[in-house]
C-alpha cells in the first residue's frame, strides 16, 4: 500500500536536490507523489511512495538525502501533533483517524493505528530520536520532549544502539539563524526507515584519499554526478578528463566499470608536484588504481590512457553508458590541445625519441563541442553525459549553453564559486541515434569563460606566479619521469 514518507534531505547543494532525485527516480523506474509542492526553503519533501523497498532503495543512492521516515503525523503545533497521535493509540483497530480539534489546513493526520501496533510488540526495541532544525536544545530539553510520548503503547525494550524501530521527532524552526521564531513552524512524527549516503562524503573524501591533484572533484559532487548519469551495474564508463579519477572512484561505487583518459602524462602517472601542503614528494602507491584499491574497488578499474580528446582515440562503434567529465576550465590547469601554429612543420627522425609534442590553446568552445558530438556518437541511446560547464554569473543565459540535436539538457544546477563566477553541472541524455557531427556551435563562445575570468581580473598576479612556477617544476619533473621511463625500458 502507498504510504507517505518526510524525505530530509541536506541543506547545502541545494540546486542539485531536484536533478539527483529525479535522476534516481527515473534509474529506479518510480513514480513520487508529492502530497506538498517542494519548496527550496523546506530540507524536507512529503511524499507519497509506493511501498518501503521503494524509499529504501531511493535512500541507497542519494546523498544529498539525508533520512527517510514513515510519516504518521505532521502539524503546526505540539499540541496538534500530540493530539492526533493520541487519537491513533485510542483507536487502535486500525482505521484512518479523522482530524480531531485544532487543525490547521496542512496538518497531515495520517496516523492509521496499524503503524502504531505494529511497533507495539514487546519483541520489537525502540527508541525515539530528536531532531531540531535552526535552533539548538539540550540533552534535557530532548528528554523532556521525548517524555510527552509516553502516551504510545510501545511495549518493547528501549534500546538506545541499534534498537529494531527508531522513532523519530523533528522540529523545524526554519532556514533563517538570524530568525529563530519561538515555536517551530512544522512538526514532525513517524518511523525511521532509511538513511540516504551522506556518510559516503567521509567514506570517499579527498582528505583521505591516496591520490588527489589541484582540480579533484570533491565526494559529495562526483557522488552527485554518478547518481545523474544513472550509473549503475555493469556499465562501461568514461572520463575523458579524467585527472586524478575522483569521478572514476564514484562510478565504480554505483557499480560501472571505468575507463579515463587525459593529456596529462605526468597526472595520470602521479608525478605532478604533491598537492597536499607539507608532503614533498608523491609516494609509489599514489595513483589512479591506488585509490580504486583503497574503495574495494579495483575489480570495477578498466584503465587510464594518455590522450588528446581533441584526437579521436576510440573506435567508432564503441558505445558508453555514461560519460561523466569535469573538462578543464584555463583557470588552474590550462586548456591546451597537441598542434603547433606553424605550417607544414615536420619532426626530424632524431628527435622522435624525446619529442614532447607542441600544444595549441583548445577553447572553451572547441572543447564542449567535441564533448557533445563524442558524446552524440558515443553514448548508447537514453544514456547520459553529464559535465560542469564554468561561466562569469551575470551573463548566464540558458540558450547559450552547448547544445546538440542528438541530447537533451535534462539536468542544469548552478554551483556558485564566487561572486563573479559559477559553474554548472548539465545533464544530457542521449534522445537520437541520427549522428550529425555539429559543427562548433558560435553561441558556445558566448560563455567564453577563460577569457571572460581573466578579464574581470578574478585571478591576482600572486596566483599567476604561483601557476607559472607550477607549470616550470611540472616540466622539469616531466623529463625527468620520461628520462626514468626509457631507461627503465
Ligand atoms: C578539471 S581537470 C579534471 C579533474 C578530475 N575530474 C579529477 O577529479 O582529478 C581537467 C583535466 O583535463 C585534462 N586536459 C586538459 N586538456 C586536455 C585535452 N586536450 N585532452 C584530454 N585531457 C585534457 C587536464 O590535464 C586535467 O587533468
Amino acid at each position: 500500500m502507498a504510504r507517505r514518507y518526510l524525505m530530509w534531505f541536506a541543506h547545502e547543494h541545494l540546486d542539485f536536490r531536484h536533478s539527483e532525485m529525479y535522476s534516481i527516480l527515473s534509474l529506479l523506474n518510480l513514480k513520487i507523489k508529492f502530497i506538498e509542492k517542494p519548496s527550496i526553503d523546506k530540507p524536507y519533501w512529503i511524499v507519497e511512495l509506493p511501498s518501503e523497498s521503494c524509499v529504501k532503495k531511493i535512500a541507497s543512492r542519494s546523498v544529498l538525502l539525508k533520512n527517510c521516515i514513515e510519516l504518521w503525523s505532521r502539524a503546526k503545533s505540539e499540541t496538534s501533533l500530540h493530539e492526533n497521535l493520541k487519537s491513533a493509540v485510542k483507536n487502535i483497530s486500525g482505521e484512518w483517524i479523522v482530524p480531531s480539534t485544532n487543525d490547521d489546513a496542512s496538518d497531515i493526520h495520517i496516523c492509521p493505528s496499524e503503524l502504531i501496533e505494529a511497533c507495539s510488540r514487546k519483541d520489537k526495541s525502540f527508541k525515539i530520536d530528536v531532531e531540531t532544525f535552526c535552533k539548538h536544545f539540550t540533552m534535557k530539553e530532548k528528554v523532556d520532549k521525548i517524555e510527552h510520548f509516553s502516551y504510545l503503547p510501545l511495549e518493547g525494550p528501549v534500546k538506545l544502539k541499534n534498537p529494531d524501530i527508531t522513532l523519530s521527532y523533528i522540529e523545524f524552526y526554519g532556514v533563517d539563524p538570524n530568525n529563530v521564531p519561538e515555536q517551530p513552524c512544522d512538526l514532525f512524527f513517524g518511523r525511521w526507515v532509511a538513511d540516504g549516503q551522506r556518510d559516503l562524503i567521509q567514506v570517499h573524501s579527498l582528505k583521505k584519499r591516496q591520490f588527489i591533484g589541484n582540480t579533484s572533484m570533491d565526494a559529495q559532487l562526483s557522488i552527485i554526478m554518478a547518481n545523474q548519469a544513472q550509473v549503475a551495474l555493469g556499465d562501461v564508463v568514461l572520463d575523458p578528463f579524467v585527472g586524478s579519477g575522483s569521478l572514476l572512484v564514484a562510478a565504480a561505487h554505483f557499480g560501472g566499470y571505468v575507463w579515463g583518459s587525459d593529456i596529462d602524462f605526468m597526472m595520470l602517472h602521479a608525478r605532478t608536484r604533491p598537492t597536499r601542503v607539507g608532503q614533498k614528494v608523491r609516494h609509489k602507491e599514489e595513483s589512479i588504481k591506488g585509490n580504486m584499491n583503497q574503495y574495494g574497488i579495483q575489480s570495477r578499474y578498466l584503465d587510464v590512457v594518455v590522450s588528446d580528446f581533441s584526437l579521436p582515440m576510440w573506435r567508432d562503434d564503441l558505445k558508453f553508458d555514461a560519460i561523466l567529465t569535469d573538462p578543464p576550465y584555463g583557470v588552474r590547469e590550462p586548456t591546451e590541445k597537441i598542434g603547433i601554429e606553424r605550417d607544414n612543420y615536420s619532426l626530424l627522425e632524431e628527435h622522435l625519441d624525446n619529442h614532447i609534442p607542441s600544444k595549441v590553446e583548445y577553447g572553451l568552445p572547441h572543447i564542449y563541442s567535441d564533448l557533445l558530438n563524442f558524446a552524440a556518437k558515443h553514448l548508447r541511446i537514453g544514456r547520459r553525459l553529464v559535465c560542469w560547464y564554468p561561466l562569469v554569473r551575470d551573463e548566464y543565459r540558458e540558450d547559450h549553453l552547448p547544445s546538440h540535436p542528438c541530447l537533451e539538457l535534462v539536468g542544469n544546477s548552478q554551483q556558485v564559486l564566487s561572486k563573479l563566477t559559477a559553474r554548472r553541472l548539465l545533464t544530457y541524455q542521449k534522445i537520437s541515434d541520427e549522428i550529425p557531427n555539429m559543427p562548433h556551435d558560435p553561441n558556445a563562445g558566448a560563455h567564453n569563460f577563460r577569457d571572460k575570468y581573466f578579464a574581470v581580473g578574478e585571478i591576482s598576479r600572486r596566483e599567476k606566479k604561483e601557476r607559472r612556477a607550477e607549470e616550470i617544476a611540472n616540466s622539469a619533473l616531466y623529463i625527468k619521469a620520461k628520462q626514468e621511463k626509457s631507461s627503465n625500458n
